[in-house]
């Protein structure tokens, strides 16, 4: 299976593919999908519009937006997902997963992130869901953190797997899970000992800060993201577990772009926006680890044997080339200076570059 090169200069690796990705929509969607575009095959996009993709027309048409803001000569196919709410019709759900528009459908907790207001309220609520999904074999995503505001926040997603994963996954056995952009050495864990149904996507800033850096010097909140990032053991935990080879963690950039503006006000959007560099990061990462022949496992295999589908053909290059990471992303249809996106790395070197 391994169509791996590696040299000092150079990694020829099979193309990879993005299993969590926020796209947005109309000109941020336009721009932000270019470098997405141009190194994954697919990627599943999120459906945390507003108003939430929850319906099989409203997937389909905002499917047509996104392959219409795919550059020329680009391949990229987008793998819709549904949002859940405490009102979701299994039958639909079982509809849409038939005719191939719900790739997948996603579990928010009611306001546990960016948009996700109209998210689920009580798990118990929605049972049927979950035993259509089991019955269909339809994958669940998950957004992993409890909402109640007495859990404090670095604790929301161990909380969470106590008290609402585990008994989900005893209850549904043969439900197949992803247990999104995991943040702890409880995740890692837990999805270890679950492998057979269980698995998890990890980001490149996971496996790149902890949370000092969100306080390094004043209040960063190009750092800021949910789940929130946490202690230096638990980055230490993400890292040798996407670096492992173990086939339950794969790429899943979780890439969340919110312009300048509404990062940086007395109420700032939780979200990195790593997609203009991230194949690059996690390379860095896998660098850094001494683990560089277990990259194209983590980021172009085990995902796709995870959801049955077939793995990419094509190849793509990475270049010895330390570069700088500029300090703005600019909207293409944007004059106005202030439109722009802080991409993840901002100003810092990265060592490798794809070679277009
Ligand atoms: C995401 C977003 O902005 O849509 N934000 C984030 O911090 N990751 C939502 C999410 O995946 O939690
Ligand atoms: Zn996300």
């Amino acid at each position: 299976m391994n169509t791996l090169t590696i040299s000092e200069e150079q990694i020829i690796l099979r193309q990879p593919d993005d299993w969590h990705l926020h796209l947005r929509d109309g000109s941020i969607l336009d721009s932000v999908i270019i470098p997405t575009a141009k190194v994954f095959n697919r990627a599943v996009v999120m459906p945390n519009l507003s108003p939430p993709i929850v319906s099989i027309q409203s997937a389909l048409e905002y499917k047509r937006r996104i392959l219409k803001a795919v550059p020329k000569g680009l391949s990229f196919m987008p793998l819709m997902t549904t949002y859940l709410t405490d009102t979701t019709s299994p039958e639909l759900l079982a509809k849409g997963f038939a005719e191939e528009i719900f790739f997948a459908a996603k579990l928010y907790p009611q306001n546990a992130t960016t948009n996700s207001s109209l998210g689920v309220s009580d798990l118990a609520s929605i049972n049927s869901v979950f035993e259509t999904m089991e019955k269909i074999g339809m994958p669940l995503l998950i957004h992993g953190e409890v909402t109640d505001s007495e859990v404090d926040i670095f604790d929301r997603e161990a909380v969470f797997i106590e008290r609402h994963l585990e008994p989900l996954l005893n209850r549904f056995p043969s439900l197949k899970v992803v247990l999104e952009h995991i943040t702890t050495t409880d995740a890692v864990q837990f999805v270890e000992a679950n492998q057979s149904k269980l698995a998890a996507t990890i980001t490149p800033h996971h496996l790149h800060i902890n949370r000092n850096e969100m306080f390094i010097g004043g209040l960063r909140s190009d750092f800021y993201c949910l789940p929130i990032v946490k202690r230096e053991r638990h980055r230490v935990a993400l890292r040798r577990a996407a670096t492992s080879g173990s086939p339950c963690f794969f790429l899943g950039t979780d890439s969340a772009p919110h312009l300048r503006a509404s990062k940086e006000t007395s109420c700032g959007c939780a979200g990195i926006f790593n997609a203009p560099n991230a194949l690059e990061s996690y390379a860095q990462v896998f660098e850094e680890e001494g683990a560089l022949d277990r990259l194209e496992g983590f980021s172009s295999e085990f995902g796709a044997v995870f959801y049955g589908l077939s793995l990419n053909t094509k190849k793509i290059t990475l270049i010895k080339s330390p570069h700088k990471i500029p300090s703005k992303f600019k909207l293409q249809s944007k004059d106005l200076d202030s439109e722009y996106i802080v991409p993840f790395h901002s100003g810092e070197i990265l060592n490798w570059k794809i070679s277009e």
